[in-house]
């Protein structure tokens, strides 16, 4: 009776080491079995009643060595598997396969729009200047010939920066620059002629946001002063930008405008054509498309900046981006540029 038992255990020791997996199931089927909380073993423990004294440690011995078989074999047949599973994984894997391929940005339209136009004044001969947005009242306006009383510097326009006081046109010297010809004034004071800058940027104006306008938006503003630089460099030179950006057969016109820093000033249209419906509709009828203005440098500015009018002259011109990027992208709304919508920023991914 008590050898029949002995005999059991020494067949569960045989069981086990004979034992294999080929799979983690199997290993995890073994471990039930073997080393489980109802495992084969524990009734045999329960066998120990029937076991002669004089036997029960022999006994109690050998089913603590089948325990220990049991463990050993698991942890053996645990590690193969794992290592099966690596060389099977191995094995799945196509190397020819194509890589996931990375998902990359896409630059922004008016980005595109500014690096254009920045590449064009810079292949003849212009450099990139910059100035603050957060600008003082002397840069933006005074200095700019713009009086105080001018509708431009109205609280309607203008967003004022008072620091630490309530905003207000009395007590605010700080703004968020109108234009970017305050980057004129700044270069001015800091450079002798002759002088030949783009700056582009990002300007502000207290309007009411729609499709058309919008309170940020951005600006290139040319610059160029020199001895007897006349109307007529001017004109050669943004006809030369117009072609460039709108391709070699665009016509230009020139029409008499006022801005308080240039005399005479202009603003410069060029021919879009009428051939559909959207044609016009976005030149109103006319075929002409609104692009910049531009302008003979006041003298009074030039006085203003340190810069002798009765010996250099100059001419300068300012135009919008988002205008000009919703005209080669067809983009009906300004407001998708401020947006960050990835479904309107991807369709530009790709564009150089
Ligand atoms: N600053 C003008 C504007 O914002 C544009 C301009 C720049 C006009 C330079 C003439 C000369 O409308």
């Amino acid at each position: 009776m008590a050898n029949e038992v002995f005999q059991r255990v020494e067949a569960l020791i045989t069981e086990i080491e004979n034992a294999t997996a080929g799979n983690a199931e199997q290993v995890e089927a073994f471990r039930i079995r073997y080393l489980g909380t109802k495992n084969v073993l524990k009734p045999l423990m329960g066998e120990m009643r029937n076991i002669p004294n004089d036997q029960k440690r022999d006994f109690g011995q050998l089913v603590n060595r089948a325990k220990e078989v049991a463990q050993a074999k698991y942890d053996a047949l645990q590690a193969a598997t794992r290592e099966n599973a690596g060389a099977d994984a191995g094995a799945k894997l196509d190397l020819t396969a194509p890589a996931e391929p990375l998902p990359l940005g896409s630059r922004h339209p008016i980005a595109l729009t500014m690096r254009r136009i920045i590449g064009i004044f810079e292949r003849i001969g212009f450099t990139v200047a910059e100035g603050p947005e957060v600008e003082d009242d002397w840069h933006n306006f005074t200095a700019m010939n713009t009086p105080e009383d001018h509708p431009a510097r109205d609280m309607q326009d203008t967003f004022y920066v008072a620091a630490g006081m309530p905003a207000g046109p009395d007590n605010a010297d700080m703004l968020l620059r109108t234009h970017t010809s305050s980057v004129q004034a700044r270069t001015m004071e800091n450079n002798r002629p002759p002088i030949r800058i783009i700056a582009p940027g990002r300007v502000y104006r207290n309007e009411t946001i729609s499709a058309r306008s919008h309170a940020q938006f951005h600006q290139v503003e040319g610059l160029y002063i020199a001895e007897k630089v006349s109307f007529a460099d001017m004109k050669a030179t943004l006809l030369h930008f117009a072609r460039e950006m709108y391709g070699d057969k665009t016509k230009i016109r020139l029409r008499p405008s006022y801005f308080p820093f240039t005399e005479p000033s202009a603003e410069m249209d060029i021919w879009w054509g009428l051939e559909s419906e959207h044609d016009y509709r976005i030149t109103k009828g006319t075929g002409w498309l609104e692009i910049l203005g531009c302008g003979m440098v006041d003298p009074e500015v030039l006085k203003n900046c340190g810069i002798d009018p009765e010996k250099y002259t100059g001419y300068a011109f300012g135009m919008g981006i988002e205008r000009q990027a919703m005209l080669l992208y067809n983009i009906t709304d300004i407001r998708l540029m401020f947006e960050n919508d990835v479904r309107f920023l991807k369709q530009f991914a790709g564009v150089l």
